[in-house]
């Protein structure tokens, strides 16, 4: 497929049911990151949009939308898989385009979108009977229920490594609990999701329910985190945004629910079995998504024993990864996100070489692509626990490798990090990945794998890595606001004063 057979929809912002120019005009371009250039524009929100969207979002949630049950939401949400499904030809190539992401990777993407929403629409289903649970009290006297009631306005920020899919995994547990949404994607990946303005409108949504405003975090996403009549934030992306984004809403004791990265262990223990297997669990682990994923395996903890013939097959294997505009047959990685990006990795990569560590291979832009922000798969050793490069998220195609004698210092490496999103354990020994999996400070633990990742089990980190969870049915959780309702049910009076005497 060639980049100039992609039509690239221009858009406006999405709010209240329709598209609209934004206040102050503004355009953002997009940028190929293969070609490094300009194939289009996006709108730029500023604090006005915010406002008009919050208003739309209050005025849904007061009218057509908020009295929706869940079955009618439901049938909403899955108009939308619907769409996404028909829609799959065009969204998977703006993807690719937009983020660098291999075709292939973009097509799973979709696939993920349609089931994420599908999966939502039948826990909203559910959600009917479920409200008003009673809950057993001690005393006759008194019955009391819960109420799953939706929280109300949810801003929803997100990032641009898997642009719709990252957005679906709050818009559709959001919409699924009645909530009245305002998306504000990242601004080097916004295409998808303006389309998904294009299938609410399309599909009918309440006017208001779904609000998409492109444009900077410092424009656009921080109005919306401060925002007053916003009352729940949900953040994925980088641990300093995310800091920014809780101060501001402590002012307002807004909740919040952050999703920041890490820098996750994958540790493979001599008992591994096949090592063959053990090498394309750990490319996959750190070079999928081109390196981009919050939950990268990117630090190789290896037992020693096993280590020189490993990496040779890893280096094998890693020569053999086919390094293309993601628009090309074949092609397992693309370019970095954007300039600013991409020097962000080769500095990571340059830090590494000035403080001592070896770059066993990679590090460079590949020879054969003068063009676009491509950093060869990179793997790093010498690596020791004060350097940043075992330290912080490079977010980029870079393994770095360090060795162990004993399970007890594979535990001590594998935690030795200010995050805990995930981790990764390779053994035959069911039992010792059973103690690892206790042990690692993390919100998700894969066991001979690493990086498969589904929308029924829950998903978020603690330490640094933020903290509530998304997907399943946690996932829903995150927006609801839970009421009791306490009932006094006697005939008999409550008997604490005394009456006044007649
Ligand atoms: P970022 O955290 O700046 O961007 C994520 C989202 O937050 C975007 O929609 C952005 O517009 C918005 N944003 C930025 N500043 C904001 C503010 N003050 N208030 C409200 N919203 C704001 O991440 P960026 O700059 O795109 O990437 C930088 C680094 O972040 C990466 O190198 C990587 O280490 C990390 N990252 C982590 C991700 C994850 O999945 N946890 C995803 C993307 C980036
Ligand atoms: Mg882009």
């Amino acid at each position: 497929m060639a980049a100039t057979n992609i039509r690239i929809p221009s858009r406006l912002l999405f709010i209240d049911g329709e598209w609209r120019e934004p206040v102050k005009k503004n355009r953002l371009p997009i940028i190929n990151p293969a070609t490094e250039q300009v194939i289009g524009d996006i709108p730029g929100a500023t604090a006005e949009d915010v406002n008009i969207a919050v208003e739309a979002a209050r005025r849904a949630l007061a009218g057509e939308w908020g009295s929706t049950t869940g079955a009618q939401r439901a049938k909403y949400l899955r108009s939308i898989a619907a769409k996404v499904k028909e829609r799959k030809p065009e969204l998977v190539p703006l993807e690719a385009i937009d983020s660098g992401k291999p075709l292939v990777e973009a097509d799973a993407d979709m696939d993920d979108v349609s089931s994420t929403i599908e999966y939502y629409a039948g826990l909203a289903e559910a959600l009917d009977s479920r409200q008003k649970t009673p809950v057993p009290l001690h005393l006759e006297s008194i019955k009391s229920c819960v109420l799953r009631e939706p929280i109300g306005v949810v801003g929803l920020i997100t990032p641009w490594n898997y642009p719709l899919l990252m957005a679906i995994w709050k818009v559709a547990p959001a919409l699924a609990a009645g909530c009245a949404a305002i998306l504000k994607p990242s601004e080097l990946a916004s295409i998808t999701c303006l389309e998904l303005g294009e299938i609410c409108r399309e599909v009918g949504l309440p006017p208001g329910a779904l609000n998409i405003l492109t444009g900077l975090g410092p424009e656009a996403g921080a109005p919306l985190a401060t925002h007053r009549h916003v009352d729940k934030v949900s953040f994925t992306g980088s641990l300093a945004t995310g800091v920014k984004i809780m101060t501001a809403a402590a002012q307002l004791v807004k909740p919040v629910t952050l999703e920041l990265g890490g820098k996750s262990p994958i540790v493979i223990f001599e008992d591994v079995g096949d090592l063959d297997k053990a090498v394309e669990w750990t490319l996959f682990g750190c070079f999928w998504t081109n390196g981009q994923i919050c939950s990268a395996t990117s630090r190789l903890i290896l037992q020693e024993s096993i280590a020189a013939e490993f990496v040779n097959k890893l280096l094998a294997w890693t020569k053999n990864i086919k390094i293309s505009d993601p628009l090309e047959e074949g092609c397992k990685l693309g370019p970095i996100v954007s300039q600013a990006q991409y020097e962000k990795v080769m500095k990571c990569i340059s830090t590494a070489k000035s403080e001592g560590a070896t770059i066993l291979y990679g590090g460079k832009r590949p020879e054969h692509l003068q063009k676009g922000y491509y950093v060869e798969p990179t793997i790093i050793t010498d690596v020791n626990t004060s350097m940043q490069i075992w330290k912080e998220e490079v977010f980029g195609p870079v393994l770095c490798i360090k060795t162990f004698k004993t399970e007890k210092e594979a535990i001590e490496l594998a935690n030795d990090t200010e995050y805990g999103l995930a981790a990764a354990v390779l053994s035959k020994d069911l039992e010792r990945c059973e103690r690892m999996a206790k042990a690692f400070q993390t919100g998700a633990v894969w066991v001979n794998c690493s990086q498969p990742c589904f929308w029924q089990p829950p998903w978020g980190g603690k330490k640094r890595s933020g903290f509530g969870r998304e997907l399943g049915e946690w996932g829903l959780e995150n927006y609801f606001n839970i009421k009791q309702i306490t009932q006094y049910v006697s005939d008999e009076p409550w008997g604490w004063y005394k009456p006044p005497s007649k």
